[in-house]
């Protein structure tokens, strides 16, 4: 296989591990084309064993054998990675970056290769949800298409400009923890305000969201059009959603400013702040 077709992995945590079963799932890749390596090998080879990708013995011999770079690693380790393989990483790689918080001018700065920048979603794993992406101009309309192609493979994947990038993870990337906690939130209430055993509340409100989901899943099918088959005019259900749509709507707003703030607090601590994209 071409060295070009061949993807390396940078990071088998949670995200870079999600990827590869995602992109073998998806049918993005076969994986003989999937190539990766971690800080602590044990990591590199447990996914290994899972999927059946190739290892490297460490991320220059992997940076050097693949024309696509996914650089799976938290913000902190982003520089001394890019440190480490600069010389490898020129301009005949294609190095797309899922860390949050550094900007493509960041990238740009460390390394000649073409970046793209990509926030993929926890959902991804059942081939659902939004990856963010964002392009550099130094990328190719060859590459362009690969990216999403790659993507598409495991979801959807939605182009946007830089600014952006951060309300837009609040909504997609961020958005299953929120989900989620709303569940157990819910399912929690139901135990404290009626008694219903917590284990079976959790089963019961997981069932309904499961189920939820499926009905959104319809196409034209709007939240809207769900609310107002469920809680006819007068009826019970048409009580709660009254609550829900008196006091959401501030906890919402208090989810957007909360990582609004965060956001901020990683931009004033970058070292390329007057250049961050924002
Ligand atoms: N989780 C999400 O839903 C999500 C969504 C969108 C974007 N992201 C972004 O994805 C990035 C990774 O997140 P994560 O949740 O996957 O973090 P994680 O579970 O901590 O994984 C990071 C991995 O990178 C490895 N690593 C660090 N430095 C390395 C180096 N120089 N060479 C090789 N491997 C190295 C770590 O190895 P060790 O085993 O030695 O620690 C670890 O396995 C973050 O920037 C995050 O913001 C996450």
């Amino acid at each position: 296989m071409s060295r070009d077709k061949r993807i390396g992995i940078i990071g088998t945590g949670s995200m870079g591990c999600m990827l590869i079963r995602s992109f073998l799932r998806g049918g993005a890749a076969v994986p003989q084309q999937l190539c990766a390596s971690n800080r602590t090998p044990e990591a590199q080879d447990a996914i290994a064993a899972e999927t059946g990708i190739q290892t490297a013995d460490n991320n220059r011999t992997l940076v050097k054998n693949a024309g696509v770079i996914i650089l799976c690693v938290r913000q902190p380790d982003v520089v001394p990675f890019t440190e480490e393989i600069a010389d490898l990483l020129t301009d005949e790689k294609l190095l797309i970056s899922v860390a949050s918080d550094v900007s493509l001018s960041e990238l740009e700065a460390l390394t000649p290769a073409r970046v793209v920048r990509v926030i993929p979603s926890a959902t991804s794993e059942q081939l659902k949800g939004v990856s963010l992406i964002v392009f550099s101009e130094r990328t190719t309309q060859a590459d362009r298409e690969r990216v999403i192609s790659l993507f598409g493979a495991i979801g959807t994947p939605v182009v946007i400009s830089e600014p952006d990038i951060e309300s837009y993870t609040t909504l997609t990337s961020c958005a299953p923890a929120f989900f989620a906690e709303m569940v157990h939130e819910f399912a929690a209430s139901a135990t404290r305000m009626t008694g219903i055993p917590a284990d079976e509340a959790e089963a019961l409100a997981r069932e309904t969201f499961i189920g939820t989901a499926a009905l959104l899943e319809v196409p034209g099918t709007a939240c809207a059009d769900i609310v107002s088959r469920v809680a006819t005019p007068g009826g019970i259900t048409e009580e709660g959603v009254n609550v829900l749509t008196c006091r959401f709507p501030a906890v919402c707003d208090e989810i957007f400013a909360a990582t609004e703030r965060k956001h901020a607090s990683f931009r004033d601590a970058s070292p390329d702040k007057e250049n961050s994209g924002r």
